[in-house]
């Protein structure tokens, strides 16, 4: 029998009722710790009293309101964006996958405008995750994504990831609309990409003139220690970015930033959202980005960074059968598998710690930005439990 809620996830047989800062208390009263917040979503934890506040103060007031009037709460989310980032201009959408659907529109537009027409390419690179709307597939263009939603949009060129070279031979013609790169692949297993790549990027988008588009998406909104991850590349700023996840700390919410060049094509009636942009998320985006985007509280994310960090290459150190490296930047960090990386996630379970698999055979800990010492350390100690009871199980003991 088909099941009521279509069947597309492999889910874990966990229920969850409430959560508590890096705490989830399942329907059975048992807690887990939270090392993976909704995939990069809950940056400040679970049901934070700020956001708890900014959420009821709004939803006494306003809820929705279409675009088609002044909206004060996306003005005010808007403003602190350009305030804090490279961006002149914001567009509000509600998931990562529509701010992919809008940066690909917008690069197109930008062309087009420019009275360029046929310069509608986007070079994408293997590993990416852009989102699941037909333009975020075509964007990654794995065949696990891909595979039987065909015709796929054109126009986007694949290159594997890391090459320099192929890009700057053969790939950068006048047919080149844009460059779309996550500085850090996140669902392609935690990959970061060095600040000399991304400033290399930065130079061959502004030796072409093709646009420069990052997906944020999972990297942003504090995660790494900077606002966004493309500013421990100094030089290296984008002309479109993607963001979502964090920016609305569990409410959905996602954004399309962009310099002014970069979204001249976008005039009114070019794009558009019913949701994109509501009261509600605006103002819990906005309590999101006061605490988020506070030096002191980045600083914190790298101390706590730099602590994850240490503990899990010692974690590495003492289970060298079950992890083969630690990668990643900030407090998005993967742990490289020599045995299956869903094994781990479901020893993991066993010991009540939610982490999350991604490709390459990684483990991803995407905590929430606000985890305590303390509460790295337990992560760390039912990881240390996961692994044994996994080398156990491979040595018959
Ligand atoms: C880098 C990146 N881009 C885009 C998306 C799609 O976002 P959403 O699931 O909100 O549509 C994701 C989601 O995991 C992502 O990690």
């Amino acid at each position: 029998m088909t099941p009521s809620v279509l069947p597309t996830y492999n889910r874990a047989p966990l229920a969850f009722d409430r959560g508590e800062g890096t705490w989830l208390i399942a329907t059975d009263g048992a807690r887990y710790l939270d090392m993976g917040a909704g995939i990069a979503v809950n940056a400040l934890g679970h049901a934070h009293p700020a956001l708890v506040a900014a959420l009821t103060e709004q939803a006494g007031k306003l809820w929705h309101l279409s675009n088609l009037y002044q909206i004060p709460e996306q003005v005010a989310l808007a403003d602190a964006l350009v305030e804090k980032t490279f961006a002149d201009t914001v567009f509000f959408t509600n998931s990562g996958t529509e701010s992919c659907e809008l940066a690909v529109k917008m690069a197109r537009k930008y062309w087009y405008d420019k009275g360029q027409p046929d310069r509608v390419n986007i070079v994408t690179f293997s590993g990416a995750f852009h989102g699941r709307s037909s333009a975020g597939i075509a964007a990654a263009g794995s065949d696990k994504m891909t595979k039987g939603f065909g015709p796929l949009l054109p126009g986007f060129i694949h290159l594997p990831f890391g090459t320099h070279d192929a890009l700057l031979q053969n790939t950068m013609d006048d047919t080149i609309a844009a460059i779309l790169v996550e500085p850090v692949q996140g669902e392609g297993g935690i990959r970061p990409l060095p600040a000399p790549c991304l400033r290399g990027l930065r130079e061959l988008c502004d030796a072409t003139g093709a646009l420069l588009i990052y997906d944020e998406v999972q990297c942003g909104m504090g995660r790494t220690g900077r606002l966004f991850a493309h500013e421990w590349a100094e030089g290296a700023a984008p002309d479109i970015m993607m963001v979502a996840k964090g920016i609305g700390g569990g409410f959905p919410l996602g954004a399309v930033l962009a310099t002014g060049n970069a979204a001249s094509g976008m005039t009114a009636g070019t794009h558009g959202s019913t949701y994109g942009g509501n009261p509600l998320a605006c103002a819990v985006g906005k309590a999101v980005l006061d605490i988020v985007a506070e030096p002191a509280f980045l600083e914190e994310v790298g101390r706590k960074a730099g602590l994850l960090r240490q503990r899990l290459e010692g974690l590495v150190d003492s289970h060298p059968e079950v992890f083969e490296t630690v990668r990643g930047q900030g407090l998005m960090l993967g742990l490289k598998c020599k045995v299956t990386n869903t094994d781990v996630v479901h020893a993991g379970y066993a010991q009540r710690l939610l982490t999350v698999p991604a490709a390459d055979n990684v483990v991803r800990l995407l905590p929430p930005l606000t985890i305590t010492d303390d509460e790295i350390a337990e992560a760390v100690a039912r990881l240390d439990a996961a692994a044994t009871a996994l080398s156990g199980k491979e040595t018959g003991q």
